[in-house]
């Protein structure tokens, strides 16, 4: 498939799929977004840990895409789903589910494709304002909103933290309190901190130079699959805490522009 821009670019089949399944699933949750929380089915998973109808139904819409297009692929998905596979999809139907639950239109869909540990594709979709970010491992990242062209990603160019927008997320327990506590450093010596509740996007936001970086512990597979290769096809880096390479995707993830990483790696690691 062909997406054209000012040098035209294709896409595979399977990045087409993902972004077709993507915005069904858009649609699919803005359909619930406006109701209220009896009839969205908020439902604790733990204290701060939410989910919906409208993530399980995601889910299943998502999967079952998958399971007819790709029968012998395995799915990791946040709501449950679980099939082993070393081709495989990991999926949050819904990232950013408490703003979701309470009707805050800042969430995302997240769909990413892995072949033997390496991430091949990645989509993640804002749906209240209908951008769509995707990615495709050596042919760059793009987003595609409306029906404007899609336009090539490339994170920052800012080197210097105190002209850095930098977002951060709040994890559950155990890593949230100590986590916390290093926020205010960045709050003293970053040009601003946000906290947007959705893991996908800040991720999205970093590859699109929105963002010139993200930190957050304690994640999981489905939080970070495709926005950790949006990152890094937008030209941006993505490590650990330690420096690492973060393969398998989840844990402690810090994603920069490039040029503020070594500064965010050695505060970070350091606590301050
Ligand atoms: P979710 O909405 O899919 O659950 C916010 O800091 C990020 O952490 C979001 O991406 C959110 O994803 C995730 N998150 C929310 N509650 C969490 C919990 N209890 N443990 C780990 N991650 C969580
Ligand atoms: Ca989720």
């Amino acid at each position: 498939m062909m997406i054209q821009n000012h040098a035209s670019v294709e896409i595979s089949d399977v990045t087409a799929f993902a972004l077709s399944v993507a915005r069904e699933a858009a649609d699919l949750v803005m359909r619930i977004l406006p109701e209220g929380m009896t009839s969205k089915d908020v439902r604790h998973k733990g204290p701060r840990d939410l989910v919906t109808r409208a993530d399980h139904e995601a889910e299943r819409l998502i999967t079952a895409r998958i399971r007819t297009r790709f029968p012998d692929h395995g799915i990791l998905a946040e709501e449950g789903t679980a099939a082993s596979g070393d081709v495989r999809w990991i999926i949050d139907p819904i990232d950013g589910t408490t703003n979701f639950a309470h009707g805050v239109p800042m969430f995302a869909v997240s769909i990413a494709h892995e072949e033997r540990g390496t991430l091949r594709c990645g989509v993640v979709v804002v749906p209240p304002l209908r951008e769509f970010f995707v990615a495709e491992r050596g042919r760059g990242a793009f987003l595609i909103a409306g029906s404007e062209p899609p336009k090539r990603l490339a994170t920052s160019g800012v080197a210097e933290l105190s002209q850095a927008l930098i977002a951060t997320g709040l994890p559950g327990e155990p890593v949230r309190s100590a986590h916390v506590a290093t926020i205010p450093a960045f709050m003293r010596d970053a040009q601003e901190v946000r906290i947007m509740g959705t893991a996908a996007a800040h991720l999205a936001y970093v590859a699109a130079g929105r963002l010139d970086a993200f930190w957050e512990p304690g994640l999981n597979a489905w939080d970070v699959a495709a926005g950790i290769l949006l990152v890094e096809e937008a030209g941006g880096r993505v490590s650990t805490f330690t420096g690492q390479p973060m393969t398998p995707p989840g844990g402690d993830i810090l994603a920069t522009n490039g040029p503020l990483h070594t500064t965010l790696l050695e505060r970070i690691s350091r606590r301050t």
